[in-house]
């Protein structure tokens, strides 16, 4: 593919050695659920829960990666990433959770990783992307109880141990807001809870097992470690006191709830008056525990929330239009988000380690014309080189997501990838957006 003039020059407005990528994570591409001893995790329990998955699908096959990888590492290589953003499954490698460790399991993350160093493919691994071992829901209620803490920073310093010098970054969590808020306060994803109090108790957790784990990889290895944010900046739906007060909080609890603690060593103030009784437990030494230096922050990037203090709240304008998700395409606020996360933080060197669309994507003659993912990629990529003319210390980009996948509760009805999957055949085809990515990154030397 021909790029046009403008997108020549925006692949030249990238500093050198800026690192492109694009990202999956295990349950949402491996399969393979039931082989080489992996062990259940809560996504296996919530997808045999009726009702719960759009499409009644789960994770037993996928994509099948976990035999295909060879022919994947093929296909990064034919787009010219330069990196690679995956997560390894705990219960495959812990099949418990605590206990005996799984050496096929680690096997397979063993080729993974040696296959993309060989083909020049930098490894970034994240932990923990929701697939909780089973067990340890059973056991204890998972993320409910601090138990899972020190589980949580043994798993780490056994995979930095293994894998560390091998890795290009290694990253803690993907998403907590996610893993407490849709996973317990609104039971869209696993483990399914409907308890406000439990999720504000389980991101205290999930943030303490993160701090905990960076101490222990850091007695481990040298390689750069971080933690993956998804921010979803909010904003006024009309121009009112209640509505920025509304768009406050909701930022308090999506943003600041999980920056604060990290980056200043404390929850935010407003944040805690407003939930009272539903705040978390914090043992003396706790906040200090999370604020560990980080070497980088993740942040995945989507989209805004329009906020109202009013019962329905007015549709957001959706100037530039809507994903396939209902999200609504908003690349100026990734700019003006990164500004303000710079400046009121001062974190570590950033990068977008998501950011992508859901399109109905329509396969014809061989050929997915995915016209609206390539609009959204442009228009994202020119929002982050102006945020890097800004001053922000960005230093790479992972599109969302390599292939077609299991989009949790939309089970295979969302499709985000680069990659066509004909989940019948598993199939892979390169739609127009993959044509394009790579013929952007080719001119990137
Ligand atoms: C993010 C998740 C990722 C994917 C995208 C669409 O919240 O990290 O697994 O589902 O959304």
């Amino acid at each position: 593919m021909q790029l046009d003039p403008e997108d020549q020059q925006l692949a030249t407005r990238f500093p050198p050695g800026f690192v492109w990528g694009s990202a999956t994570s295990a349950a949402q591409i491996e399969g393979a659920a039931q082989t080489d001893g992996r062990g259940p995790s809560i996504w296996d329990r919530f997808c045999a829960e009726p009702g719960r998955i759009i499409d009644g699908s789960n994770t037993d096959i996928a994509c099948e990666h976990y035999q295909r990888w060879p022919e994947d590492i093929a296909q990064m290589r034919w787009l010219g990433l330069k990196a690679y953003r995956f997560s390894m499954a705990w219960p495959r490698v812990q099949p418990r959770g605590r206990g005996a460790w799984n050496e096929a399991g680690f096997g397979f993350y063993d080729r993974l990783i040696d296959g993309l160093l060989q083909a020049g493919i930098q490894p970034h691994l994240t932990l923990y992307h929701w697939d909780l071992p089973a067990a340890l829901q059973d056991d204890f209620g998972g993320w409910q109880s601090r138990e899972i803490v020190p589980l949580f920073a043994d798993y780490a310093a056994e995979v930095a141990r293994r894998f560390g010098d091998r890795l290009a970054s290694l990253c803690t969590l993907n998403e907590p807001w996610c893993v407490a808020t849709l996973g317990h306060e609104t039971a869209q994803f696993a483990p399914g809870l409907k308890d406000r109090r439990v999720a504000m108790q389980v991101s205290h957790h999930l943030l303490l097992a993160h701090g905990h784990a960076i101490d222990a990889m850091r007695a481990e290895t040298r390689t750069p470690l971080g933690i993956v944010l998804n921010h979803t900046p909010a904003y006024p739906a009309q121009p009112t006191e209640a509505d920025r007060l509304a768009a406050r909080l909701d930022d308090g609890l999506n943003v600041r709830w999980y920056m604060d603690p990290i980056f200043m060593g404390r929850y935010p103030l407003d944040v805690l008056a407003h939930l009272g009784a539903d705040a978390p437990q914090v043992h003396a030494g706790d906040m200090a525990a999370i604020a560990r230096p980080l070497d980088f922050l993740g942040l995945n990037f989507y989209t805004r929330s329009l906020v109202s203090a009013r019962v329905p709240a007015p549709a957001p304008p959706g100037a530039q239009g809507f994903t396939d998700m209902g999200w609504e395409i908003v690349p100026d606020v990734m700019t003006e988000h990164l500004a303000r996360i710079a400046r009121e933080y001062l974190p570590p060197p950033i990068y977008i380690t998501e950011n992508g669309m859901a399109n109905a994507d329509r396969l014809q003659d061989g050929v997915v014309d995915d016209a609206p993912r390539i609009a959204y990629l442009r228009s994202h990529l020119r929002a982050l080189a102006r945020a890097i003319q800004y001053g922000v210390d960005v230093r790479g980009y992972f599109y969302w997501s390599l292939l077609d996948n299991f989009e949790w509760n939309s089970g295979y009805a969302k499709r985000f990838g680069l990659f066509h999957v004909n989940y019948a055949t598993q199939q892979r085809i390169a739609k127009a957006s993959a044509h394009w990515y790579r013929a952007l990154l080719g001119r990137q030397g």
